[in-house]
């Protein structure tokens, strides 16, 4: 098993493990892991290491999110829009992807972990939707920790294919126009099933969506840091998790409105 990541907070650091509210947690958390590439330029090092760095930093968050009970993490690794990219970053990023499955999936599985992917999969390189297959499958049944990788996912490009889904439906009078609702909707988004993230965690000093759960981010809580990516550590998942803690969602009702 994974060696606990919070008693063993590191010298100077701030750790709010000890206040954090186990009967209060986020169940799903979304991430956005941006700033590889300022990390490294600050460095004066290549984008490419940025980006192993990062990879390096989602390892020591699934494992610090597991630890801490939660019940799913969604982790956006690429986006439609970062095809935009030179073409040997698209190829490094794609193939630490697959660096990561290859090293990572016994690890995960034995820590009881279930790895899903969402978005378009079936435009990536045939060799990557095959560990992403197996590495599905192989964790098909765990019950610990939901990590949700988006790769190739833009929210976008998920609605639209929702409604094209909902629309055969129609047309083929599958599905009656008053019985289209919310919840068909959630139904044929990538996350069906998963309860909508309850807080949203974008690092770099960025304050956008970039084109990730849309519909999902309805009511989600935001929280913002200047720290690049590959800088996150588990104690600044801690201190999202504890100011989340703090806040007050109300769903557009008044005070202590209790529905979550
Ligand atoms: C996030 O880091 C990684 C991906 C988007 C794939 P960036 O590469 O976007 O880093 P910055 O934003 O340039 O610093
Ligand atoms: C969002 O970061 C996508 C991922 C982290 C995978 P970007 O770096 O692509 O977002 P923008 O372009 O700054 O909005
Ligand atoms: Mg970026």
């Amino acid at each position: 098993m994974w060696k606990k990541w919070f008693s063993r907070s590191e010298p100077g650091e701030h750790n709010n493990y000890d206040k954090i509210n186990h009967e209060k947690l986020p169940r799903h958390i979304a991430i956005i892991m941006d700033g590889n590439g300022r990390w490294a330029q600050r460095k004066g090092l290549p984008r490419a290491l940025g980006h192993r760095a990062g990879a390096e930093a989602l390892r020591g968050i699934v494992k610090a999110a597991a630890e801490m009970g939660i019940q799913a993490l969604t982790a956006y690794a690429f986006s439609t829009e970062n095809w935009r990219r030179p073409a040997d970053e698209v190829q490094l990023l794609m193939s630490l992807l697959a660096d990561y499955l290859d090293n990572e999936i016994n690890e995960l599985h034995q820590n009881n972990v279930q790895i899903r992917f969402i978005g378009n999969i079936d435009g990536l390189a045939p060799g990557l939707q095959k560990k992403i297959e197996k590495a599905q499958a192989q964790t098909a049944h765990n019950t610990g920790l939901i990590l949700n990788l988006a790769v190739n996912y833009g929210a976008r490009a998920e609605l639209l294919r929702a409604v094209k889904i909902i629309a055969e439906k129609a047309v083929h009078k599958e599905l009656a126009l008053q019985d289209i609702n919310e919840s068909i909707i959630e139904e044929n988004l990538y996350t069906a099933g998963l309860p909508a993230p309850d807080l949203l965690i974008r690092p770099s000093g960025d304050y956008r969506i970039s084109n990730f759960l849309l519909w999902q981010m309805a009511y989600t809580e935001f929280w913002f840091t200047d720290i690049n990516w590959p800088d996150f550590k588990p104690v600044h998942l801690v201190q999202a998790v504890y100011e989340f803690q703090q806040r007050e969602r109300r769903f557009g009702g008044i005070k202590n409105t209790k529905k979550r």
